[in-house]
């Protein structure tokens, strides 16, 4: 059987670009051998964890806001398992609609998993293809730590994370990361003491720090415990408890804590075992991943790669971008991704959103900027609804007001944020967004305040 493409991998990355990849005309298969369709992110990932947070979410709610709203009556009890069902449909959906986009757009699901003996060839079990060309979509895993021994059932990464046999009464997060902070707030707001152990002085490290300041008092706030500055150095399961030892890094004092479960979150790594691409020759850098260059080409030629196989960050949305670029490029097009506004969401509560500079890499840089900030408390939307904590921070270049980036804390931020990615990606001024009218009562006002704030002014701070 021969293809004008196969695609490797149908996580975000993979899937999205095969379906573009056939609508541009391309006779396009992908490789899958997962029983199910969607990657990591759609099976153990972005959607099961988002399932949880929802729900976990309006518990918090019904916790802490229904009274002062009025809402009395019993606090709803958690049935786990009926939770993890709720998960497990909601994956099942996802999954199943790419199985029928695949139909749809005509893209073959080969299943199993792929190798490549040589340039134009894909291995599956005993069967081989022809194909003009390769995108290696084959994504990520967590990175193993040294002395932590990961069972997926008392220590676990985010996949047993997302499928605990029951909720720990205590939790150990390994990594003040995405997945360490989500998956911890998850479990907090289930009522499992939960204690986050940090190697750097702060949490998310890479976003801004005073977002990340402002985050962790409110994390704190919801009962989560913080050890920064706190290397660790083993986790250990007996009989279903867990031991995590870590030295202090200001006077390398070692301290041993004890949990229920323990979950490691310290990052994840490129995933290409069994592609055979030491024997093909395909070139990796130096932290494992496949080299490209800007059009996604591997060193082999017709071999491309994208997504968390790659450099760049690991993250869905821009896998699923490159998976569009290399289709259009395949196509004959000019496919293009902009590295400079790929949003980063955290979908805790609430939620923190970035794009862009931050205030850090500016300075750096020496580049002179300005800030426009607003708090969400001088917004009467977010006030209503119990979420005026937080704040939209703007930063533009000093003399031409061109905005550079954004940091926003609070309600809905994930989504707030991607007006600043279309501004910034029109190569808009923050005066655009500031003169752009916001409807009344929006969260989104905060982000024209913020705008505002870098001008004359906000109007309700
Ligand atoms: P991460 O890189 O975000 O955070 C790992 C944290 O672990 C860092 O703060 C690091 O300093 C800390 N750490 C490393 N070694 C340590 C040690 N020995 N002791 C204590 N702390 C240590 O990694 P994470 O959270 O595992 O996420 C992996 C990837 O998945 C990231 O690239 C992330 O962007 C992506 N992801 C994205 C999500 C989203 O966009 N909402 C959700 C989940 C994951």
């Amino acid at each position: 059987m021969s293809y004008d493409l196969i695609v490797i991998g149908a996580g975000p990355g993979g899937y999205v670009c095969a379906i573009r990849a056939a609508q541009l005309g391309l006779k396009v298969a992908c490789v899958e051998g997962r029983e199910t369709l969607g990657g990591t992110c759609l099976n153990v990932g972005c959607i099961p964890s988002k399932a949880l947070l929802h729900a976990t979410h309006q518990l918090h709610e019904a916790e802490h806001n229904f009274g002062a709203m009025g809402l009395t009556g019993a606090k709803p009890k958690v049935d786990w398992k009926k939770m993890l069902g709720y998960k497990a449909d909601v994956i099942g959906q996802n999954t199943k609609g790419i199985e029928f986009l695949f139909k749809k757009n005509k893209v073959d699901w080969i299943k199993g998993w792929a190798s490549i003996p040589a340039p134009g060839k894909v291995q599956v079990g005993e069967q081989s293809y022809e194909t003009k060309n390769i995108v290696i979509a084959s994504g990520s895993e967590s990175s193993p730590l040294n002395g932590v021994e990961v069972d997926e059932s008392t220590i676990v990464t985010s996949t047993g994370a997302l499928e605990l046999g029951k909720i720990p009464k205590k939790l150990i997060v390994i990594g003040a990361g995405v997945i360490g902070l989500e998956m911890g707030s998850v479990y907090a707001r289930l009522g499992a003491e939960v204690t986050v152990v940090e190697y750097l002085d702060r949490i998310i490290p890479g976003n801004d720090g005073e977002v990340a300041k402002t985050f962790q008092r409110m994390l704190s706030k919801q009962g989560m415990n913080f050890i920064l500055g706190a290397a660790v150095q083993s986790a250990t399961a007996t009989k279903g408890k867990a031991k995590v030892t870590y030295r202090l890094r200001k006077d390398d004092s070692e301290h041993t804590l004890d949990a229920d479960t323990v979950l490691l979150a310290t990052g994840r790594r490129p995933f290409t075992d069994g592609l055979g691409l030491d024997a093909l020759g395909v070139e990796m850098t130096g932290r494992g991943q496949i080299a490209t260059d800007k059009q996604y080409k591997t060193s082999v030629d017709g071999v491309f790669a994208i997504g968390d196989a790659i450099e760049g960050p690991m993250l869905a949305h821009k896998a699923e971008d490159e998976g569009m670029a290399v289709a259009e490029i395949l196509a004959g097009q000019a496919g293009h991704v902009n590295y400079g506004v790929i949003p980063g969401v955290i979908y805790t509560w609430p939620e923190v959103a970035s794009v862009g500079e931050t205030e850090e890499s500016l300075k750096e840089a020496g580049r002179a900027y300005k800030v426009g900030k607003f708090s969400f408390m001088g917004n009467g939307r977010a006030k209503a609804n119990f979420a005026g904590d937080g704040f939209v921070k703007l930063l533009a270049d000093k003399d031409t007001d061109r905005i550079l980036g954004a940091h926003i804390i609070g309600p809905y931020a994930g989504d707030l944020i991607h007006e600043v990615c279309v501004a910034m990606e029109f190569g808009a001024a923050a005066e655009d967004l500031a003169r752009t009218c916001h409807a009344h009562p929006t969260y989104s006002e905060a982000v024209r305040e913020a705008a505002l704030a870098c001008g004359d002014g906000a109007i309700h701070a």
